[in-house]
This record gives C-alpha cells, structure tokens and sequence, in this order.
C-alpha cells in the first residue's frame, strides 16, 4: 500500500497502486433535482451493450429511488455499516476508506458479494416516500412538504483509485491511459468476482454463460470519435453532462465539469468517504433532509444546495450552463455565455450547441383574421 492524495476527502490515503493519473480523466455530471426516472437511459445502454446471453439481469446503468431502492439491494446501507459511519472534520473525511478498513485484516479492499437474488430488484422502492405521512405533505399550504424521494441515476464512476482495479488477482482491470476509462479485458479475466465484491457502487457484474465479469465501458467507442455516451445522449431529462475533469489545481473556468465541479462546488461525488475517488458528480436533490444528503454526498451539500436555490436563477454563466445539459450529442469541452444565450464548443472548437437560456414564449391570437379561424389552443 502506498499513499495517494485523495482531494475528495482532503487527505492521502492508503491505496495498492502509487497514484498514475490519465492524461484525460472521463467525468460527468448528473443534475439530480431534473431526473424524472423514466430509466431512458437504463434503456438506451442495455440495447447497446447488455441483450446477450448471461447479461438478462444487467443494467450497467441503472436508477433507483432512494431512500429504499438500490440495484442490487441495499449495496450502499450494507458497506456503510461495515464502515461504521465515517466522521469529517473541517471537510476532510476522518474515517476509514474500504481500502484502510480492510488493511486492518490484511485484506485489500473492504466490500461484500451481492447474492444472487439481490440483483433481481432494480425498481424495488420506486417512487417510495419517505419522511411522513401522506396526509401532511398533501396540503399545499405545508410546502416545502416533509415528504420526500429522489431518483438517483448510476453508472460506473470510472474512479481515479478504482477498487475493482485494485482487487482483481489476475490484473484483468485496467484505466485507459488516454481517458480514464476503466475497463475489464474479457480475455484476461478467468471469472473471480473480486471485482464484484470490492467495488462499492457495485458496477461489475457477473456472467455466468461467459464466466466473466463485465461492467460499463463508458461507451467507449463513441467517446474515441468526440461523443457523449448512450446514456448522457438519450437522457429525455436532459440532466446530464459528459466532458473532462481537470485535477483541482488545474481547473479551468471555461470547462464545464471543472466550473461545476471544482469552481463553483454545486457537483459532488457520490459516498467520497469510500475513498475511490468517483468521477460522476450529482448536483444535490434540494429538497431532502441534509443529514441525508450529508452522508451520501459529503460535507460540501449545504452549500451545493445554497447554490443552487440562490445563485443558479440570478447568475447568467450557472443558469447558461445548466441549459446546456443534453443539448448536443458531441462532447463539450468548452462553454461560453453571451447575451443570454450559452454555447458548447467542441475539442475542434466548433460550436456543438447553442441554447437560449430563456426560451421565447410565442402566444397567437385566438382568432386568425386572414384566415378566419378560431384557435382553442392558443399557447
Ligand atoms: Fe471500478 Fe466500481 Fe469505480 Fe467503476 S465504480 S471504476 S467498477 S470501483
Ligand atoms: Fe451504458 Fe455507455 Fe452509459 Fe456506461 S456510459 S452506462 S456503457 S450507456
Ligand atoms: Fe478479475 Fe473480476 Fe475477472 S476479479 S478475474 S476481473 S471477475
């Protein structure tokens, strides 16, 4: 184990492999609060990579509604336990990382095998509430309501210190050098599903007609031509942006996922006190619990949250941004905002969208002189 710095949750940590980052790192961000869990993407990806034999039960990309859903069940509740709650002070995580927790043991990487049948669920808990009784959050003149649920979108993460990697006795894992991609070679493999069990977002799954263990590629032949992935492209919400991610030093303002991520703090990693360092970043649900959000996305949630309910409707350049999400198919690696209307720009420099931040309201009268009708829907 050597020391590797982890700028999620502010320290090094202990971790198999001295740190080797990609020249570019895949990340994305998921605006949470637009989710309207219609599982397009689920959809979209497992047309695309999961109808084959042994992969029925697969969704590399998935959407579960939390608090009570989670695909397989319970992953998350069962690895916090094992955990045992991590403090953070002063935003540093003081807790034990899943590769710190198993060192205690001799193990590499604290984690568990999902059974079988957990896999058999991805909708259990769907659109289940939380937080009350229906009868209180029904009246409107309670709102903001005590009732409360959130879809939460999941992919791999393609980690900067990924423990499927770490895991693997055959170092069949592997991070592309030249995107961050973190992929399983199937040839190398031979079926030991270490990689199911120390992932903590459990994103490898098992093949049991191949006998081995396959996980989501990130699209990778569409990121190779400058595109978003199936699931960023098809998301009907429109709450998703694929790009780079810039180490916190190197952040620049005019690269979406840095500006979000590492300027403004409005994205966070999911569950960063598991240490693997997650590169998919979730705006926060603003209308949950905080003590919820705070285990889930870290201490930085409060103002996240703060952000978004002041900042995002009085400042152009978030506001521009934010309309930019699923507004081209290609990845942008550059964003701009002018005169109220934002633009992406491609790797070439292209511009790859171009969004009015309002849209313009055409309302026509009722009754059309020229052509002496009367119109019903007039909006
Ligand atoms: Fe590996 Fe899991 Fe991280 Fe994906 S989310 S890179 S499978 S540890
Ligand atoms: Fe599926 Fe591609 Fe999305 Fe991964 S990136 S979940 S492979 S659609
Ligand atoms: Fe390694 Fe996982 Fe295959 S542990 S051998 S990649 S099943």
């Amino acid at each position: 184990m050597v020391d590797v710095f982890n700028w999620q949750i502010k320290r090094d940590m202990k971790y198999p492999y001295a740190a080797a980052a990609p020249e570019k790192q895949f990340a994305a961000v998921f605006d949470i609060n637009k989710c309207i869990g219609c599982q397009t993407c689920s959809i979209t990806c497992k047309t695309t990579w999961t109808t084959g034999r042994g992969q029925e039960y697969m969704f590399w990309n998935n959407v579960e509604s939390k608090p009570y859903g989670g695909y397989p069940l319970y992953w998350d509740f069962k690895l916090l336990e094992k955990l045992g709650g991590g403090q953070w002070k002063d935003g540093a995580y003081t807790g034990k990382t899943i590769f710190e927790k198993a060192a205690e043991e001799n193990k590499t990487v604290e984690g568990f095998l999902p059974a079988l049948e957990d896999w058999s669920y991805p909708n259990m808990g769907e659109d289940e509430i939380a937080g009350g009784s229906v009868k209180q959050g029904m009246h409107i003149e309670t709102l903001p309501h005590p009732l409360w649920f959130f879809y939460l979108p999941r992919i791999c993460n393609h980690c900067s210190n990924p423990a499927c990697l770490a895991n693997c006795p055959r170092q069949a894992v592997y991070k592309r050098k030249e995107d961050g991609i973190v992929l399983i070679d199937q040839s190398r493999c031979q079926g030991y599903r270490q990689c199911v069990s120390a992932c903590p977002y459990k994103k490898p799954m098992y093949n049991a007609t191949t006998f081995r263990s396959e996980k989501c590629v990130a699209c990778y032949p569409k990121v190779e031509q400058g595109l978003q992935t199936q699931c960023m492209e098809h998301c009907i919400g429109k709450i998703r942006i694929q790009g780079w991610l810039s180490a916190p030093d190197k952040a620049r303002e005019d690269n979406p996922i840095d500006y979000l991520v590492h300027i403004k703090k409005l994205a966070l990693p999911l569950y960063p006190q598991f240490g693997t360092q997650p590169n998919v970043y979730y705006i926060p649900p603003i209308h949950v619990p905080p003590p919820y959000m705070r285990q889930m996305f870290g201490p930085g949630v409060d103002a996240a949250v703060k952000t978004y309910r002041e900042n995002v409707p009085t400042d152009p350049i978030l506001k521009g941004l934010l309309v930019l999400f699923g507004s081209a198919a290609e990845i942008m690696t550059r964003f701009e905002v002018k005169n109220d209307i934002a633009y992406g720009y491609n790797q070439k420099g292209d511009t790859v969208a171009q969004t009015p931040i309002v849209e313009p309201h055409v309302i026509r009268e009722h009754y059309d002189k020229k052509l002496d009708v009367y119109r019903l829907d007039v909006t």
